[in-house]
Formats: C-alpha cells, sequence, structure tokens
C-alpha cells in the first residue's frame, strides 16, 4: 500500500492479491471455516482518495467492465470500514472518499479486502486518530477474512484463522502470473457453503510451497492447491474453461484464486508471462492480465 499527501487529499495505491495455496482445515461454530491460505500481493492497484468533508460518502470509477456495478452505498466495505472507525473511536467526522477500481470484483483478488484496509489506514490519519497498528487489525477482523493481509504491505504471508491471522513470508525475487478474469462472478459465501458436498480432497503440503519461494524458485504450479476450486467450477462453468485454457494453450497447470472466478497460472520469466498473455487475449475468455508479485 502506499500513502501519499497530494494537497488536501490522502491518495492511498492498494494491490490485488493472488492465493498460491488454500486449504479449508473445516467449518467452524461461527459458520466460518478455518483456513490455511498463502497470499501473494501482485501489481494490480486500486486507488483511493480522501478528502475531509463533513458527510462521508463514496464515489467510484472502474476501469475496467466488473461483473456486477461497485455499490457505493452502506454495502461497500470502504463505507463500513469508515463507519466501524467512527464508531470504535466516537469520530464524528466524514471523508469525501474516491475509488479508481481497477482490480475485477468477484474475483477472488481481494480488492474490496484491499479497498477497505486502505480505508483504515487513509481515515486514521485523515481523522487523526491514532490507532495503534495492533487496533487497526482487529478493526480489521471485524470487517471481513481478507483485509488484516492488506493492512501491513507484506509481499507474501501465511493466512490462518479465518484468513486474519498472518505470518510474513519472505519472497526470493518475484513471480509472474497470467492471471484470466472471466466476465462472470462468484459470492464468496456461496463458494465455501458448496464446499461441504466436496471436502473429501487431498491437498499437498504448504510447507513444500513455502520451502520453495523462501528458496527462490518459481516452478510452483505442482505445490499450488485450492479447496473451493472443486466447489467454484460446479457453480460456474467460466471456471473450468478458464483453467482448461491454461493447459492447452499455456501448457501450465492453471489455478483459481480464493473464491475465484479469476484463474491464473505462474511462469519462469515476465517474458515467457507476457507471450501466453498475449495468446490468451484472443481467446475471448474474459480480461487477462500479465502481473508481478511485490518484492
Ligand atoms: O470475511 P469475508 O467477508 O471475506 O467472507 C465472506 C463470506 O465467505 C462469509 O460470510 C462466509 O460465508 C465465507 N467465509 C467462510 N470462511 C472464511 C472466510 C469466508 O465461510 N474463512
Amino acid at each position: 500500500m502506499r500513502v501519499q499527501w497530494i494537497e488536501e487529499r490522502l491518495r492511498v495505491d492498494t494491490p490485488a492479491k493472488l492465493n498460491l495455496y488454500l486449504r479449508i482445515i473445516g467449518r467452524r461454530d461461527d459458520g466460518f471455516h478455518e483456513l490455511e491460505t498463502l497470499m501473494v500481493s501482485v501489481g494490480l492497484w486500486d486507488t483511493l482518495t480522501f478528502a475531509p468533508s463533513g458527510e462521508l460518502n463514496l464515489a467510484c470509477r472502474s476501469t475496467i467492465p466488473q461483473s456486477s456495478p461497485i455499490p457505493t452505498d452502506d454495502s461497500n466495505l470502504i463505507i463500513k470500514a469508515a463507519r466501524l472507525l467512527q464508531k470504535a473511536t466516537g469520530c464524528s467526522q466524514g471523508a469525501a472518499i474516491h475509488l479508481t477500481k481497477r482490480i475485477p470484483s468477484e474475483a477472488g483478488m481481494g480488492g474490496g479486502s484491499s479497498d477497505a484496509a486502505a480505508t483504515l489506514v487513509a481515515l486514521n490519519q485523515v481523522w487523526k486518530l491514532g490507532l495503534t497498528s495492533t487496533e487497526l487489525h482487529k478493526l480489521a477482523a471485524q470487517l471481513g477474512s481478507d483485509i488484516n493481509f492488506f493492512l501491513d504491505s507484506h509481499p507474501a504471508a501465511i493466512c490462518t484463522g479465518r484468513g486474519e491471522k498472518i505470518t510474513p513470508l519472505p519472497l526470493r525475487g518475484r513471480l509472474n502470473f497470467v492471471v484470466i478474469k472471466p466476465p462472470s462472478g462468484l459470492s464468496t459465501g456461496k463458494v465455501f457453503e458448496k464446499w461441504q458436498e466436496h471436502k473429501d480432497e487431498s491437498a499437498p503440503d504448504m510447507e513444500n510451497l513455502c520451502r520453495r519461494l523462501t528458496g527462490g524458485q518459481t516452478s510452483i504450479a505442482d505445490n499450488c492447491f485450492n479447496s473451493l476450486e472443486a466447489p467454484a467450477r460446479t457453480l460456474n462453468s467460466d471456471v473450468s474453461e478458464c483453467l482448461d485454457a491454461f493447459s492447452k494453450i499455456g501448457h501450465v497447470r492453471g489455478m483459481m484464486s480464493g473464491s475465484g472466478t479469476s484463474c491464473f497460472s505462474v511462469f519462469r520469466s515476465w517474458r515467457h508471462a507476457q507471450t501466453i498473455s498475449g495468446h490468451m487475449k484472443g481467446l475471448g475468455l474474459g480480461q487477462v492480465i500479465a502481473l508481478q508479485s511485490d518484492c
């Protein structure tokens, strides 16, 4: 996350994520699922600006077609994050928030969570609240499962619990990805629910993936895994089409990120990723983006 004052506005650029590994351990009594996931931050950014104002409002401009319109009312995590900060601190100030959306929504790329993390960090400054990192993390965990990952700008981390417990993982060098986001989206809640019918699975060990990543290896496709991929495939045929395209065109194994619908594969070089992305763009499967991890 990059934060800078530009005259009277605070500008925050906040990234997308990909899940290289996501294993569901089980369903908890609170309805959420206990999981073990490895997330990497990638170079696709939403931009938010925050200006002090008497009222709280949000305007949004999306640079890409989205599977459904981005709400600007109280259902947007940005507004939820702002209201939670007001409630937690008794602050009655407002803000004029502007969002430039480049991260596809309903994609499993953490766009909404990243925006919420940016909001907590920014309004803590704009409203001069002085909350500590620990206090921001507590609020982030109340808002959603992926928000904590984005708060501290780790290039990669292992996330456990609901996803809110973060252990940074040092990456050696950048990873090169091609991502396909089909036009349709999926609801995270519905994909987790569907997992109940698919939970008999054999996941590879995440330790091997961590070892390869910290050792600077880029051939990691066989170590990647996602428990939500099988349920997402049964809910949305676009996911299967994208995954098949990776094996047919790229001769590589495709993976779904988070609860979908975006699918990706890892390539040994940036040049190779760009070449494959060029081939994939002609297929009409959706938005195709070559991306690198942060490091
Ligand atoms: O926390 P977040 O808002 O990202 O989650 C959206 C939905 O996904 C939750 O309401 C829940 O149905 C499901 N979920 C889950 N277990 C998790 C994370 C999300 O069941 N660890």
